[in-house]
């Protein structure tokens, strides 16, 4: 599979299979991650990889009660320490795990799996649930596993909508 082809594959699920992701293929995902870019190379993301059947249960309730992600055998949070403001204005710490994440959920798709990033979630709920420090921001957050069913894939713009070549009129 291309990264193109990898791209084109993936959307949102929120129904996994009652499977769990073989061991071999959790890896590969975190290795995705952990080769990602990050501002200065800094590698200060953690790629934390929720398993336990308790802890995912309870994961639920940190993201605004999203019953749905409980199918899920496992559970993928991107955060970082040393958060700073690049020049730009954005935030490295949250570009870093954005872009890890993004890498690791291809990787995903690559090997069979769909997952569906979530910004409906508690920080702090999730930081106290995992034993993330205070120091860390906590990014993302994404349920992964087997399709439960082929989904419905979402609409995007056309080309032209979102594409400029040079300037914007
Ligand atoms: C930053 C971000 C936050 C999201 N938060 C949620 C969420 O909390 N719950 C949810 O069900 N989907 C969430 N989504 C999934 C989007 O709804 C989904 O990506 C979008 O509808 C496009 O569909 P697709 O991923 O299948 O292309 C989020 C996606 C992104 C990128």
């Amino acid at each position: 599979m291309t990264v193109m082809e990898a791209i084109q594959a993936r959307y949102s699920v929120r129904q996994y299979a009652d499977k769990p992701i073989e061991a071999e293929k959790i890896e590969k995902t975190m290795e995705a991650g952990r080769l990602a870019p990050t501002a200065s190379n800094q590698q200060l993301c953690k790629h934390i990889v929720v398993t336990d059947k308790e802890l995912i249960r309870q994961m639920v309730s940190a993201c605004e009660d999203q019953k749905w992600i409980e199918t899920a055998p496992a559970v993928l949070v991107e955060c970082a320490s040393g958060d700073r403001t690049m020049i730009c204005g954005q935030s490295a710490r949250s570009m870093d795990c954005a872009i890890a994440m993004s890498y690791m959920t291809l990787e995903a798709v690559e090997l069979g799996l769909q997952s569906c990033w979530l910004g409906w979630f508690s920080p702090e709920k999730v930081r106290a649930l995992l034993n993330i420090p205070d120091d860390y921001v906590v990014v993302a957050v994404a349920p992964i596993g087997y399709p439960a069913k082929e989904g419905h894939r979402s609409s995007k713009k056309a080309t032209e909508e979102v594409v400029v070549y040079n300037k914007m009129n």
